[in-house]
């Protein structure tokens, strides 16, 4: 019996490029291996992580093996009825490399990426990863070199771009390469806010205050400098996923736009040019796509009420947020996903199936066995 596909847009893996990077370094990212090797390495990935203070086995976090096997994510894909999947380098990506690194890593990283994939029989797909601590001339020409590898279908893009945000007009020739060459930039945070906005208590919540707000706000502010620089006035095609549904864009984007509506210092609002053409309303309808990376059915509902019922996508942030009992097979963050779009979209079952894979079948298109 032919199977309804399901696409998981939003999984990551630290390839083992990547891995030898990190190992290679001392400072922040770094990857940390335990006396003995009994215990997986640590991986040093925020500022505030690198606490000599503490004994190495409770600095950042334990990286195991779900991080960089193909068969572990395989496996994960099979237990819950994945198809295909689209991966994408975890963060930090390589924003933290020198100008001259930037490149030849890039190169690396995007070109294990494509090994991966095209051994796949077309169950894997992925995002490439840029040097964007390099020349535009070099960040554009691994965009031009990326088009002929033939399993990618777009960037993971962090929110500091160049490490000015992404409404620094040195962006330009990069939106320009990611314009025609048609590639998604998938906008994923990394960053969060500043610790201090967690007060002096933050350490007794983990790592809850970051990841469930942190991470959220951080991609809200990226994409509405994004928009509000005019980057999609300049750029009528790009085309920008925005992970966990969004951050807060759907839940803030009629606040925003009052806002732009009621700001003196734009002179069009007294008849100038100034600020954005094209309004929030319609970039969000015809330039986003909002993954379903925010476990409940308010959040899918939000997300397809501002962008639009074909433009929400599947995704399971593998392999972060894996069950804490290690001997289970099903993830709770995924099914908590998956239900989460069943249950926004009631008894309209063709919506949810689109969502779960058809959207990104066509947004992308894969190449995928089943019915649809
Ligand atoms: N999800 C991610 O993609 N990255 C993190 O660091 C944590 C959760
Ligand atoms: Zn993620």
């Amino acid at each position: 019996m032919a199977t309804t596909p399901v696409v998981d847009i939003h999984t990551h893996i630290y390839p083992t490029t990547y891995l030898t990077l990190l190992r290679s370094r001392t400072k922040v990212p770094y990857l940390l291996d335990l006396p003995g090797k009994l215990a997986p390495p640590r991986l040093i990935i925020l500022p505030s992580d690198d606490d000599p203070a503490l004994p190495a086995h409770q600095r950042g976090r334990p990286i195991d093996s779900s991080y960089s096997s193909m068969n572990q994510k395989l496996d994960f894909m099979k237990t819950h009825g994945i198809t295909t999947s689209v991966i994408s380098l975890a963060n930090p990506w390589l924003d933290f490399l020198s100008p001259e690194e930037g490149p030849q890593w890039a190169a690396k990283v995007n070109n294990e990426l494509e090994d991966i994939c095209s051994t796949s029989q077309n169950s894997l797909y992925a995002f490439a990863t840029l040097p964007l601590s390099a020349s535009s001339s070099r960040i554009t020409g691994e965009i031009h070199r990326l088009q002929s590898l033939a399993h990618m279908r777009g960037i993971i893009l962090g929110t500091t771009g160049l490490s000015q945000g992404l409404d620094d007009p040195a962006l330009e020739p990069v939106w320009s390469a990611l314009e025609s060459a048609k590639l998604l930039i998938f906008l994923h945070p990394h960053y969060g806010l500043p610790s201090s906005v967690y007060g002096p208590r933050a350490s007794e919540y983990g790592h809850v205050l970051p990841l469930s707000l942190g991470f959220p706000m951080e991609t809200t502010i990226a994409f509405t400098r994004m928009w509000l620089s005019g980057v999609f006035d300049h750029h009528p095609k790009l085309k920008v996923l925005i992970a966990h549904a969004g951050g807060t864009v759907p839940f803030l984007s009629g606040r925003i736009n009052s806002c732009v509506q009621h700001e003196r210092h734009f002179p069009e609002n007294e008849g100038g040019g100034r600020g954005p053409k094209r309004g929030l309303k319609e970039v969000l309808r015809e330039n986003v796509w909002l993954d379903a990376v925010v476990y409940s059915p308010t959040g899918v509902r939000a997300a397809v009420e501002v962008v639009g019922k074909d433009r929400v996508l599947f995704g399971t942030d593998h392999p972060f947020f894996p069950p804490l009992d290690e001997g289970k097979e099903e993830w709770m963050s995924v099914d908590t996903n998956v239900q989460a779009v069943k249950e926004a979209f009631g008894e309209d079952k063709q919506g949810a199936t689109k969502v779960l894979g058809g959207n990104a079948i066509e947004l992308l298109g894969l190449d995928v066995a089943g019915d649809g």
